[in-house]
């Protein structure tokens, strides 16, 4: 049976607001004001989640605080993209036996991705008696809700049914960072790459009406914040299931014709559906960073077809040199896994050929993790353990030449970098293309778009003078 969206209505959600009010009455009846910890894994569209779930939990009276130790309520927001992921989550709900032994009225929440397994959550159910709720990332607008139940009945709540997904609007939000926002675009993903677990866990693609997505640019604009990230698993497959005629490219060039002192990201895209027009649209307007995240999994033909990626290398190649024709200072970066099941001696040197050839900036390398449930975790896989670590060091080690001959060709160059922090002497930054600068600056500067030279660097970041 196919399922469908489910669009939350402004009824369910005002339901969700009286639970707020009903939980700060809880607390103010006992004189309390309670604290909340939630502790993020795995990518941005997690960090995301957090950043509604700390706002619903503002919301209902609570302050925020970063430890486990002494919070009323602790939610671990989990990651499944591979095993280890699963495994610190698991070693860490294990020890909150103890915060919550020396804090009894704690409440323990596990969601997120992990929480869309069934086989999880059973485990959950019955080897973690002291967590007190689990909900999927499809029910996360319940949460207020699933909590004023926890509270007033001491009963355990599960809410794991599959569904297709949901989009919720209006949930309230408490950003993490004061100069950089995340506004997701679309949820869940379609693809089904043979190795990956997302699909499962997060559901079919649903895309945010436009207008929503521009009024929330808007809103973080309006407040201050100088650098917006547009998400989603798949971006470029945004809108096809509005039937709008509005595409991604369409989507970002509204967002980068915004008022206001800001620049614009997104990721991830996949090389699949990379359109040329995207990139004519990066090229087109300032605002956009011109950085290109596109995930390439392994440089062999056979490889990209088990894994199901339905692109050629020669196609992704293309796109790269396409990119690169418009835009000569695009940085590029990428996501490889390495050991895929199967995988050849000789197809992984296809990998590391792609990689010399398109010599990206940074790659995010990850060794096959087999996940329960998906194709390649049945596929036969006679690669040592061994053998796949050597692959890996290999790989690394090749990225690692490279990126530090890029770090050093930027010596000599004034970059705009927004600066963002400040470690020990040094103020930090990031260009456009997301590397790090270290330079000394007054605090003045923090949250401000400035030019820097580069005069030296390490394999990590770039090291810089004030103009
Ligand atoms: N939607 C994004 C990727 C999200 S997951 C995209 O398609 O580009 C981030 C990365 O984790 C993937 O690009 C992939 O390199 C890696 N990954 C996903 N599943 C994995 C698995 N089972 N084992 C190892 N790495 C995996
Ligand atoms: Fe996973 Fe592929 Fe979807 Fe990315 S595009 S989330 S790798 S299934
Ligand atoms: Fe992990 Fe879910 Fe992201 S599995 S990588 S948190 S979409």
């Amino acid at each position: 049976m196919e399922q469908k969206t489910t669009v939350i209505s402004e009824a369910q959600l005002a339901q969700q607001q009286a639970a707020c009010e009903q939980i700060k009455e809880y607390w103010m009846q006992q004189g309390i004001r309670p604290v909340a910890f939630v502790d993020t894994y795995g990518c941005q569209q997690n960090e995301a989640d957090s950043e509604r779930i700390r706002g619903m939990l503002a919301a209902s009276g609570y302050a925020m605080t970063d430890t486990e130790e002494g919070a009323d309520v602790i939610v671990l927001n989990t990651c499944a993209i591979r095993e280890h992921a699963e495994q610190r989550v698991f070693g860490n709900v294990g020890a909150l036996t103890h915060t919550k032994r020396r804090h009894p009225r704690q409440k323990i929440f596990l969601c997120g991705c992990m929480m869309g397994q069934p086989a999880v959550s059973d485990r959950v159910k019955h080897s973690y008696p002291h967590v007190d709720g689990v909900f999927s990332t499809h029910h996360l607008w319940e949460f207020p809700e699933l909590l004023l139940r926890v509270l007033t009945t001491g009963k355990r709540v599960f809410a794991v049914a599959d569904e297709a997904g949901s989009i919720a609007e209006n949930i309230p939000v408490l950003r993490g960072n004061k100069l950089k926002a995340w506004v997701s675009v679309m949820y869940g993903c379609n693809n089904f790459c043979s190795y990956c677990i997302v699909p499962y866990v997060r559901g079919r693609e649903r895309s945010r009406q436009p207008e929503d997505i521009i009024k929330e640019c808007k809103e973080v604009i309006a407040a201050g914040y100088k650098e917006i990230t547009l998400l989603g698993q798949n971006v470029n497959s945004y809108g096809k299931d509005l039937g709008l005629g509005i595409d991604f490219a369409d989507l970002m060039a509204q967002v980068a014709q915004l008022e206001g002192d800001f620049r614009l990201r997104f990721m991830t895209s996949h090389p699949k559906d990379a359109s040329r027009k995207l990139f004519d649209t990066i090229a087109k307007y300032p605002k956009i960073c011109k950085q290109f995240h596109l995930p390439f999994q392994s440089g062999n033909d056979r490889v990209l077809k088990v894994m199901n990626r339905r692109y050629t290398s020669a196609q992704y190649l293309e796109l790269v040199d396409y990119g690169r024709s418009l835009m000569p200072e695009l940085v590029l970066t990428s996501d490889v896994i390495v050991g895929f099941p199967g995988e050849t001696e000789e197809e992984f040197e296809d990998t590391l050929k792609l990689i010399e050839r398109v010599r990206y900036d940074a790659l995010f390398t990850f060794i096959f993790s087999p996940r329960g449930g998906t194709p390649a975790a049945s596929m036969e896989d006679p690669t040592p353990k061994a053998e796949k670590n050597r692959r890996f060091d290999r790989l690394v080690e090749l990225q690692n030449r490279i990126s530090e001959e890029k770090h050093r060709s930027y010596i000599g160059k004034t970059v705009t970098v927004l600066v963002d922090g400040r470690d020990g002497d040094k103020l930090t930054a990031r260009t456009d293309g997301g590397r790090l600068v270290r330079f000394e600056g007054s605090d003045e500067l923090l949250g401000q778009f400035v030019n820097v030279t580069i005069t030296d660097c390490t394999t990590w970041s770039l090291v810089g003078e004030l103009e």
